[in-house]
């Protein structure tokens, strides 16, 4: 334990000392357990195996200066999982189960969450899957809920600092009325033909075009995708991505800066006209973007020149970071304060 390198983490899995897990059986949600091991019973016809009945969330518990410890945006991560357990026709977490299985598994890991200044935090990744058997194609009548923590340094080995990423028209990652919207394993299966050729590439994503006209931009392979015009924060609407909570944070913080916002379709075309472009979300915080090739005829769009991330984006990381570490007050209503 003492010889984690707090400064120097990637995004990977560690060991902690617990996870904590809930069944739904017989029609209702029972008791949050604890447990020590890192692997779950499951039954060889559960429907998370077969067909893909499986959905999970991403957020980050923070250390502040003050020793406190900062869970971002849980409500919303909660009510995600809802959303994704919707569209699946999985059993629904409730919130206040969501909530205290996050802050038990959290407090529980305490000594994981990183120092204040290492720049880490703990990833908190909840998980929902079908563990009841089916063989025909239907929902499970059992689930397990489980919350697993882990402490992680940036997504993207760079950092805060611009990377490239790739376009291409090869692959989806959703069908145009598909999944692409909630936040299930398949759409991350289905990502990632795609996210290791563009790796082995020297990209550090794939920007995904909308899957229905390939016109417009929809977002990256684990982020939304913003940019920024004439003081304009710019977001795609799309029915195929993710609506990510870190993206709706940078809109409210963006609009409190004094910029206007726009979510609406964004143009392929339009990537020539952005000053500034990141990729944003709960692993990737905020990763600007240096260029986007298109692999399919090699035009590029590039937005740094120095290495350096623009203005914008660096204001709006360091608000967000600060938010998040309790270096700021919370006007919003964003963290929950684990005791
Ligand atoms: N888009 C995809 C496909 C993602 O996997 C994520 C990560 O959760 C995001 C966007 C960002 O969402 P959030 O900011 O809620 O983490
Ligand atoms: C997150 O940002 O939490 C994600 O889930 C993205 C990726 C690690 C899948």
């Amino acid at each position: 334990m003492s010889t984690i390198d707090w400064a120097n983490l990637g995004f990977g899995y560690m060991k902690t000392d617990f996870n904590v897990r809930c069944y739904y059986r017989n029609g209702k949600w029972g008791e949050i357990e604890a447990s020590d091991s890192e692997y779950i019973p499951l039954h060889i016809a559960a429907t998370a195996l077969h067909y893909g009945q499986e959905a999970f969330e991403g957020l980050k518990a923070f250390r502040g200066k003050d020793g406190q410890i900062r869970i971002f945006r849980l409500e919303d991560n909660a009510l995600r999982m809802q959303s994704s357990s919707r569209g699946i026709l999985m059993a629904e977490v409730p919130v206040d189960i969501f909530s205290n299985a996050v802050k038990k598994a959290v407090k529980l890991n305490e000594r994981f969450v990183p120092p204040y200044g290492s720049g880490a935090a703990l990833y908190i990744r909840p998980l929902l899957i079908g563990s009841g058997p089916q063989v025909g194609v239907r929902p499970a009548e059992e689930y397990l809920f489980l919350v697993f923590v882990t402490p992680v340094g940036p997504y993207f080995k760079a950092g805060f600092k611009p990377t490239p990423v790739m376009v291409t028209r090869e692959f989806d990652r959703a069908a145009p009325q598909g999944t692409g919207n909630i936040k299930v394993g398949g759409n991350y299966a289905a990502s990632l033909r795609a996210g290791v050729k563009a790796h082995a590439l020297g990209y550090s994503a794939v920007l995904y075009l909308d899957p229905k006209e390939k016109k417009y931009i929809d977002e990256c392979g684990p982020a939304n995708f913003y940019g920024i015009k004439n003081n304009c924060y710019i977001t795609p609407a799309s029915s195929s991505i993710l609506p990510s909570i870190t993206n709706k944070s940078l809109m409210q913080l963006a609009e409190d800066m004094g910029l206007t916002i726009e979510r609406r379709r964004v143009s392929f075309e339009e990537l020539a006209t952005f000053e500034e472009a990141g990729q944003c979300g709960t692993a990737a915080v905020i990763s600007p973007i240096e260029r986007i090739d298109d692999a399919d005829n090699g035009t590029s769009f590039v937005y740094s020149k120095d290495g350096e991330p623009g203005p914008v984006s660096k204001n709006l990381y360091q608000k967000l970071r600060a938010i998040q570490y309790g270096d700021d007050v919370d006007p919003y209503g964003w963290i929950t304060i684990v005791d």
